[in-house]
């Protein structure tokens, strides 16, 4: 028996905050509120609903409810237009290569993350047959850092939470695995994701040898 590992997507697998980015942006500056990528920062691993409301607040705007469901699917079809155009190079350096070693080691991987797109995205770059389970922002109702995204991507899996290693990006994530009680690596810079048990640049970084040590019980 091995632990199982759990990744996030955006921002582990592929760089789409590029495409959050471009998408936000069109649509605040729509509205007369300006959009940066310092700001685009702060809506990593944050959910749709959650990142419309921060930029009317940065732009101490307020909208009806039903403009605010339009905005949301306005950005989105955006958003899809970059995603549909989305291959295989688009994965991110290595992230195929682990996913192959972990496969070949019959440790269970799943998917946890928060973006509605998940599975579109996983299609367009030919990852899906890797994944045992796909836990995404249509399965759970409590957005990262609450870790319900993660705990039932293991019971799913049928491993206990303990035992799951989880990667992500985002600080609202590794705050999320860390309330899941597992272990959490960060990918990206060590002074934002410090409450990471470790942390690396992107898989590069990251050994054959450590992932196969970090999966052992
Ligand atoms: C997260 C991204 O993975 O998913 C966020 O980091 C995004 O930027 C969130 O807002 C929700 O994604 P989507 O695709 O459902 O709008
Ligand atoms: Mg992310």
């Amino acid at each position: 028996k091995t632990k199982a590992f759990i990744f996030d997507l955006d921002g582990v697998i592929v760089d789409t905050a590029k495409f959050h980015f471009q998408a936000w942006k069109r649509l605040a500056n729509g509205l007369g509120i300006d959009f940066d990528h310092e700001q685009n920062e702060q809506l990593k691993g944050v959910s749709r609903v959650n990142s419309l409301k921060k930029i009317l607040e940065w732009g101490n705007t307020s909208v009806s409810e039903e403009e605010f469901i339009q905005l949301m699917d306005k950005k989105n079809q955006d958003y899809l237009t970059y995603v549909d155009a989305m291959d295989e190079s688009e994965i991110l350096p290595q992230v195929k290569e682990k996913l192959q070693l972990l496969k070949d080691n019959n440790i269970p991987i799943a998917l946890g993350s928060a973006s509605k797109n998940a599975r579109r995205i996983l299609d367009k770059i030919n990852l899906t047959p890797f994944f045992d389970e796909i836990v995404d922002g249509t399965n759970v109702t409590k957005a990262k850092p609450d870790p319900e995204v993660f705990l039932v991507g293991a019971e799913k899996l049928g491993v206990k939470p303990k035992d799951c290693v989880v990667f992500e990006d985002s600080i609202a994530g590794i705050q999320a695995a860390n309330n899941a009680q597992m272990t959490s690596i960060g990918i990206g810079e060590q002074n934002v994701l410090h409450e990471a048990k470790h942390t690396f640049h992107d898989f590069t970084e990251i050994s054959d040898e450590f992932l196969i040590k970090l999966a052992r019980i």
